[in-house]
């Protein structure tokens, strides 16, 4: 057994949201006993995106493995767990509904209870990744393939939404102009790396700079096209420098205007496009600016994974108890803001 000692209440928590299959251990103080991720990255990188069917198909030939690995390497066994929480959406149907089928069939094998998570939840619980003792009063920006929103979270499990995107979310900005620019999917990773080796000299319009916390970056992704479209001999570091750049200004405008407002102990960064270094870099600066708490989940559990599902199905667990037996995907779940 890995750590060694009895194993403290755990969760086997399930995500199949998108393109990545997921499967942690969890304990009850939030300690990641495994968290193993399959990325379905190559299988989608030819279409330039996430192919739904090509998911689902992928998820189903996976998850089975990636669940046993993930309860080998916590040393755990399933009728010993506290729960099973699994991603009921926001996401792709059929993806959605391979992970769901899991959970129940497994949870039902096992006579262990289920809970479905809002994904959404999850990666606003990934901050209590990257610490425990997470303060609240707290803002929260969201940053991800399908997200881009502000929120504010009172107490855990308290939303109030200060503001989200009005077209694409920020990650969805990355692959689009990343696709435009030929360097495949996804595009954080890969405009990150050329942008450290270029300048922002090409100056992109910051939109919405100005309008409090509405975010939109459709634009911003137009103007790029269009520059690259004009200027063929165009340099590809700068293009990727000064489009990342747009995107900082951005975000860590908003931030620090939320903290100017509302002067929050603790500022948690989370969702996929928090793995980038220029993000984490300048988002520190803001919140020491600020003397608050930067909470940000280790890079690997920025992106898609199951241990944010994990700390979110124990938080929803503790409160709430087992979710209704009929529960199904619900691709377009939002937060419940209050
Ligand atoms: O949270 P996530 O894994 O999936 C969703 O819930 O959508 O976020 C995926 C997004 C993709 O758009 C990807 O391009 C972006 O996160 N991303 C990054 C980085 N790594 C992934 N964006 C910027 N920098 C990165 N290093
Ligand atoms: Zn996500």
């Amino acid at each position: 057994m890995r750590g060694g000692g009895p194993v403290s209440a755990a969760i086997l928590a399930i995500e199949t949201s998108c393109d990545e299959t997921a499967a942690a251990v969890v304990s009850d103080t939030y300690d990641v006993r495994s968290s193993v991720v399959a990325s379905q990255i190559d299988l989608h990188a030819a279409f330039g995106g996430v192919v739904p069917e090509l998911a689902s198909r992928a998820h189903m030939e996976l998850i089975t493995g990636i669940v046993e690995r993930a309860l080998d390497e916590a040393g755990v066994v399933g009728p010993d767990l506290a729960a099973v929480a699994v991603t009921s959406g926001p996401g792709l149907v059929g993806a959605l509904l391979v992970g769901i089928a899991t959970a129940k069939a497994l949870g039902f094998g096992w006579g262990v209870p289920v809970v479905g998570v809002n994904h959404l939840e999850g990666h606003l619980a990934s901050a209590f990744l990257a610490d425990r003792t997470v303060p609240f009063p707290q803002t929260a920006l969201l940053v991800s393939g399908g997200h881009c929103m502000l929120t504010r979270l009172p107490r855990p499990g308290t939303y109030e939404l200060l503001g989200e995107t009005v077209d694409d979310s920020i990650g969805e900005a990355y692959d689009k102009v990343a696709r435009y620019l030929g360097l495949g999917y996804p595009g954080g990773p890969v405009l990150d790396r050329l942008a450290a080796s270029g300048q922002d000299t090409l100056h992109f319009p910051r939109p919405m700079l100005a309008e409090g916390y509405t975010f939109s970056f459709s634009g911003l992704k137009t103007a790029v096209v269009n520059y690259v479209r004009a200027q063929p001999d165009f340099v590809v570091e700068d293009v990727a420098a000064s489009f990342v750049a747009a995107c900082m200004d951005v975000l860590c405008t908003k931030v620090r205007r939320a903290l100017e407002e509302f002067g929050d102990p603790a500022i948690a960064i989370v969702g996929g496009v928090a793995a980038s270094p220029v993000l984490r870099a300048r988002a520190q600066a803001v919140a020491d600016e600020f003397h608050s708490t930067l909470l940000i989940p280790p890079q690997a559990l920025a992106t898609d994974n199951a241990a944010m599902i994990g700390v979110a199905g124990w938080q929803k667990f503790l409160a709430l108890g087992p979710s209704d037996p009929r529960f199904g995907p619900e691709p377009d779940l939002r937060l419940a803001f209050s």
